[in-house]
């Protein structure tokens, strides 16, 4: 058996676990959900999830990494032998996101090339799906995209690349390159941001309270979704990541790093993005509130025509979304390690051998996004796999420790024995109660949103196929997975 891998520094460790949390989620997702829920009273459930069940689970998670020191199928195992199948489930949720999230990394790769010349034209929503993507309607697979597949392919040898470099001198070494160039780029895109005409109307939009909507369910499952996919959370992700730490290592505290430099990173990109929207809204005479969009299209539709209007387009373009393609990347390397420590320690194989097996099954099934109707089908695997894989494993996950396994002591006492901060009985409330409470809740409301609505009015039958059945499949891979017998056991 190959000696374990350990990461080389604490540094090396935290900017790995900060590239793993800070990601496309901070840059599109953080800013439009805090618009839409409240503004800047959306603070408030956001830094409760963030005390309740952000930091907490990553506490939990680092520990269960370092104290079992395992992938997190073999960790949840080595709690209860019933307990496999959650980490094995992690691990597919991981992998499905690891088939569609290097697809954005190639748009914004591509994108970062077109800044030269702001390529996208004055129609920026046109060039994105017609001239770029050039889609079709959902579920009717065209052909392959050139402008996505070569990137696609460049993007995974990169990937490759580092993981094949193994834990310290591949993913430690990238990290330590990509997230300070990150955050320098960042730190020059806001200041230019709020340089420009209207950054202030923007900055008032974003942070203009609306008490009214802390009284409103969906705002706090909000906050609660945000930090999970923000934070890594239930990805495996930390699991894997702690495991690779020394014995004698700090846990409490580097959660709360961890979780509270991912949350800067939030706001800054909160910041930076809104005060670009108040550029923008001031630009075309128009309120912000009918500049702002989410996800895809704020990146690839709206961005690209602020980036137009503003001077020095094309040094503010290769900032922006080389941003992105930094950001996605460091989360990418981190959300494949889920199934690289998983193969190689269930299949007893070398690093090099889960590496190959690993990326290429995950490159063979992200060739399906790459086709004319992949928006569509990346849009639609995206939210069923947040909503009943991620949120829901992370359910689970916490049940079966808290409540079932009754490991939550266990794991506190060993927390507390290699940490400076003491954790106390909060902890236990969080986790035991709080939590799963609001997780509990956030699926009943997922679910009558999705059983009693078509999600973006796709077709049903689109929906049913790579929706639910790929949310269900992950879940059943988990259970399938456990069949197979670990070396050890043998
Ligand atoms: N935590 C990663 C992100 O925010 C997955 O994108």
């Amino acid at each position: 058996m190959e000696k374990r891998s350990q990461w080389g520094t604490r540094l090396g460790f935290l900017l790995a676990a900060m590239g793993s949390a800070i990601g496309l989620g901070n840059i599109w997702r953080f800013p439009a959900t805090a618009y839409a829920n409240g503004g800047g009273a959306f603070f408030i459930p956001y830094l409760f999830a963030l005390i309740t069940a952000g930091i907490p689970m990553l506490i939990m998670e680092y520990t269960i990494g370092h104290k079992y020191r395992s992938s997190a199928p073999r960790a949840f195992k080595r709690i209860s032998n019933g307990m496999e199948w959650i980490g094995w489930w992690q691990v597919a949720i991981s992998f499905v996101i690891s088939t569609y999230y290097p697809i954005i990394i190639s748009w914004a790769s591509m994108y970062t090339y077109f800044s030269f010349t702001q390529a996208w034209g004055a129609d920026t929503e046109a060039f994105f799906f017609d001239d770029f993507l050039t889609i079709t309607d959902p579920g009717v697979f065209g052909s392959m995209v050139p402008n996505v597949l070569y990137p696609l392919l460049i993007i995974w040898v990169f990937i490759f690349i580092i993981l094949f470099r193994g834990v310290k001198k591949g993913i430690e070494l990238a990290n330590k390159i990509f997230i300070p160039l990150l955050i320098i780029c960042f730190v020059m895109i806001v200041i230019r941001a709020l340089t420009l005409p209207g950054a202030l109307t923007g900055l008032n939009a974003f942070f203009q309270p609306d008490w009214s909507a802390l009284a409103n369910g969906s705002v706090w499952v909000a906050a609660y979704g945000q930090i999970f996919f923000s934070l890594s959370i239930a990805f495996a992700i930390m699991i894997t990541f702690s495991s690779y730490l020394p014995k004698k290592s700090d846990i409490t505290n580097n959660a709360f790093i961890t979780g509270f430099a991912n949350s800067s990173f939030e706001l800054l990109a909160g910041i930076g993005v809104f005060a670009a929207l108040g550029f923008m809204a001031n630009q075309t005479s128009q309120p912000v509130s009918e500049v702002v969009d989410g996800g895809i299209g704020l990146a690839f539709v709206v961005f690209p025509e602020i980036i137009s209007q503003m001077p020095a387009s094309a040094f503010f373009g290769v900032l922006f979304f080389g941003s992105l393609v930094l950001a996605g990347l460091s989360s990418m390397v981190s959300i494949s390690e889920t199934y690289i420590a998983g193969l190689q320690e269930k299949f007893n194989i070398s690093r090099r051998t889960a590496v190959i097996i690993g990326t290429c099954a995950a490159l063979l099934v992200s060739l399906l996004y790459a086709n004319q109707s992949g928006v569509f089908l990346l849009d639609t695997v995206d939210y069923f796999i947040n909503n009943y894989g991620v949120a829901l494993v992370g359910l689970i996950e916490l049940v079966a420790i808290a409540w079932f396994a009754r490991e939550i002591n266990k794991l506190k006492e060993h927390a507390n024995s290699v940490s400076d901060i003491l954790i106390g009985s909060w902890w236990n409330v969080a986790l035991c109660v709080i939590t799963p409470v609001v997780l509990g809740y956030m699926m009943i409301q997922n679910l009558r949103t999705d059983l009693t609505s078509q999600y973006e009015d796709y077709p049903i039958e689109f929906l049913f196929n790579y929706g639910w059945m790929v949310a269900l499949g992950a879940m059943v891979l988990g259970v399938f997975m456990t069949m197979k017998k670990w070396p050890e056991d043998k």
